[in-house]
């Protein structure tokens, strides 16, 4: 298997997902970024999901019912019964790298809160992704101040793009925000789409966002993936879409700290094909294109 991402340049990272609206890919952002993360690494990933009315990652990645997550961290936190032990308890397993927390149903987690879970998680795993709560959030506003990095999913319209200097918490974390351009198109039935890559940056930098842009193609096969209910296949399994290496290169960009000092490493990783079998729903057309 290729070796992980050299192991030595990789830190403890916290990272937070979000949107300024619903809708945009958000989740699938946050699960293929961890995925191609922990996929480079070969280390354990965990994805936190924070928003009690969807509970996506649990939808996407998780193949009973059976919830461990957010609930648990704080019936032991107020209970006075949390140890770095008791926390492995709170974590639902989905295969050898990856784990799950699902989002609050009982308790209302307030920023000390998220503090201490954010340290919880920091001693137990190297790598997180946090799910958050598209828009404008409090829940949402504590994770992204214990995060080391803030992945802002947005789209290529114009109207939301002008908008995203009035979203204060985003003005306030500036330094951190990695801006991923979902469902990216540039050509649709031959017609050249007018609000271009080129433009959204120069939009971007007008209104004091600095650090580099990323884009995801649209990807068809993805949603097919989706709907397969094999979405971790998706990144596990194809190597050689456009969507994929514009994922590699925006995990490798991260797993370097997130910033441009160094050029980015692109390596192209080679799926582990022991992997995709042991992971829940993966579709049988990708398997037996593997074989
Ligand atoms: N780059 C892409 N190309 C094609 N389809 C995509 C892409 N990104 C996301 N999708 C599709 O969009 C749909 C919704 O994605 P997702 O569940 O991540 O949305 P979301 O932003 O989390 O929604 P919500 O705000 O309601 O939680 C999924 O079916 C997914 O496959
Ligand atoms: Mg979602």
């Amino acid at each position: 298997m290729a070796s992980a991402v050299q192991k030595r340049q990789v830190k403890k990272m916290l990272i937070s997902v979000t949107a300024p609206k619903k809708g945009m890919g958000q989740t699938i952002t946050a699960i293929n970024l961890g995925t191609m993360i922990t996929k480079l690494i070969e280390e354990k990933i965990l994805f936190v999901d924070i928003n009690r009315h969807y509970k996506d990652i649990e939808l996407y990645l998780s193949d009973t019912h059976i919830t461990k997550g957010l609930d648990d961290f704080c019936s032991l936190y107020h209970s006075g019964l949390l140890s770095q032990e008791a926390f492995n308890f709170c974590v639902k397993n989905i295969d050898d790298h990856i784990e799950i927390m699902g989002a609050c149903e009982c308790f209302e987690m307030n920023p000390e809160e998220v503090e201490v879970l954010t340290q919880y998680i920091k001693n137990s795993h190297n790598m997180a992704v946090i799910d958050t709560i598209s828009g404008n959030h409090a829940l949402s506003k504590a994770f992204f101040k214990q995060s080391d990095i803030l992945v802002v999913v947005i789209n290529q319209m114009k109207n939301l793009i002008d908008s995203l200097s009035q979203h204060h918490v985003y003005r306030q974390h500036h330094d951190k925000i990695i801006f991923v351009l979902n469902k990216y198109i540039d050509k649709m039935q031959g017609n050249q789409v007018t609000y271009s890559f080129d433009q959204i940056q120069r939009d971007l930098k007008r209104q004091g966002f600095n650090r580099p842009v990323f884009t995801l193609d649209f990807d068809i096969e993805l949603i097919n993936e989706c709907n397969d209910q094999a979405v971790l296949n998706f990144v596990m399994a194809n190597s050689t879409s456009s969507y994929i290496k514009q994922l590699n290169d925006l995990a490798a960009y991260i797993l370097k700290g997130g910033n441009d000092e160094e050029p980015l490493d692109k390596k192209t990783a080679e799926a582990p094909k022991k992997w995709f079998n042991i992971i829940p729903g993966c579709s049988r057309k990708t398997a037996l294109m593997e074989e």
